[in-house]
């Protein structure tokens, strides 16, 4: 077997959130922001996340990407301990992993022409690169994710939000980087916009051979491009496995909820369905359900899911599930 690119061992990521105005001998607030995730994504493989606001999802890409320090747990990029990095090796990592994230516009610096902003990441790390090189490789990437590269020198703010993204891709891949992370990269578009970027995406990480770890809220978009899924909640992860199996026949009743609240377009089949809705609101994250996280809102909760955290399961081949009353659903129509 191959080994993996990107290996994540038992990760917790905790934040200490000191409340306004408190006392300074006020002990601060645990906020655990990811908590027992174990996952690998493997060369060339699309792993999508996907969760609820606050399951943890950007704080896990920024913990990979090293912005954010890991409380306990392992992240190893390429085999190497991100934890025991020197300096020298800690700058390659920022190289070969890149981000896209979700507000384009918002990302992009409004004083700065598309090239500049594209050619930002590699004039940083390669100062000694020629004018005329960044110039031609700026073009390139320009041309490569879809943009006239004669727009060379227009600002953000002439651009829409599609093609906003389409830079913010552009500036992510000029390094040429192993591992890119897209952070809900296509929940700001317009829908028509998301496939178009879906797309470009799949084949950008095709044609340059890339891992890519893809996030979203929507189970119906990240199942389009990941060859693999891990469905998190309140940090948790609650289902991994590979995406066809998550979306044809998902195990884990908080998944089974996130495919039953997306609508399905033909009345009749959204008639016919029996949806296991999940109930109530999402639990404060700074005091979690003891046991299972999702217990108090699973439609299945038994008294005794209260009392450890279920273990992960192995139900298939890569599929894994943390309920032991996990039970397969077919679902109707996908989501
Ligand atoms: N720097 C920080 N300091 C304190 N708490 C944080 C910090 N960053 C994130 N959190 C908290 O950690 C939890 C997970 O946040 P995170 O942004 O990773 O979730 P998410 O799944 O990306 O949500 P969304 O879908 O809204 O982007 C949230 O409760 C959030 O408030
Ligand atoms: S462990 Fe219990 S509460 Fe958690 S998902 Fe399974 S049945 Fe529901
Ligand atoms: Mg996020």
């Amino acid at each position: 077997m191959t080994e993996p690119i990107l290996s994540i061992r038992d990760l917790s990521v905790i934040f200490d959130i000191r409340p306004r105005g408190a006392w300074p001998w006020t002990p601060s607030l645990r906020l655990h922001a990811v908590s027992g995730l174990s996952v690998d994504v493997a060369p060339g493989e699309i792993l999508g996340l996907v969760g609820e606001s606050g399951s943890g999802k950007s704080t896990l890409a920024r913990a990979v990407v090293g912005t954010v320090p890991v409380t306990s747990g392992e992240i190893r990029f390429e085999g190497s301990d991100l934890a025991a990095m020197s300096p020298q090796d800690r700058r390659r990592h920022r190289r070969n992993v890149q981000m896209v994230f979700q507000d384009p516009l918002a990302a992009l610096n409004p004083r700065m022409t598309v090239g500049d902003i594209i050619a930002e990441p590699l004039i940083t790390h390669d100062p000694a690169t020629p004018r005329a090189e960044v110039k031609a490789r700026v073009r390139e990437i320009m041309d490569r994710v879809g943009l006239l590269p004669n727009l060379i020198n227009r600002y953000p703010h002439e651009f829409s939000g599609g093609q906003c993204q389409r830079i913010g891709i552009a500036r992510a891949l000029i390094l040429r980087p192993k591992l890119l992370i897209c952070d809900e990269p296509v929940s700001a578009l317009d829908v028509s916009v998301q496939a178009q970027v879906v797309n470009l995406l799949r084949e950008l990480q095709s044609d340059f051979g890339l891992s890519m770890i893809f996030i979203a809220h929507d189970l119906s978009v990240v199942k389009h491009i990941s060859d693999r899924i891990v469905v998190m909640y309140l940090g948790r992860p609650m289902e991994v496995g590979p995406a066809e199996a998550i979306t044809r026949t998902p195990h884990h009743p908080y998944t089974q909820g996130l495919i039953a609240s997306v609508p399905i377009p033909d009345p009749r089949l959204e008639r016919a369905r029996d949806r296991p809705l999940m109930e109530g609101e999402l639990p404060s994250p700074l005091a979690p359900p003891s046991g299972c996280v999702f217990r108090t809102r699973c439609p299945k909760a038994r008294p005794d899911c209260a009392r450890a955290v279920p273990p992960m399961e192995v139900v298939a081949d890569r599929h894994r599930v943390a309920c032991p009353y996990h039970e397969a659903q077919k679902v109707l129509q996908q989501a």
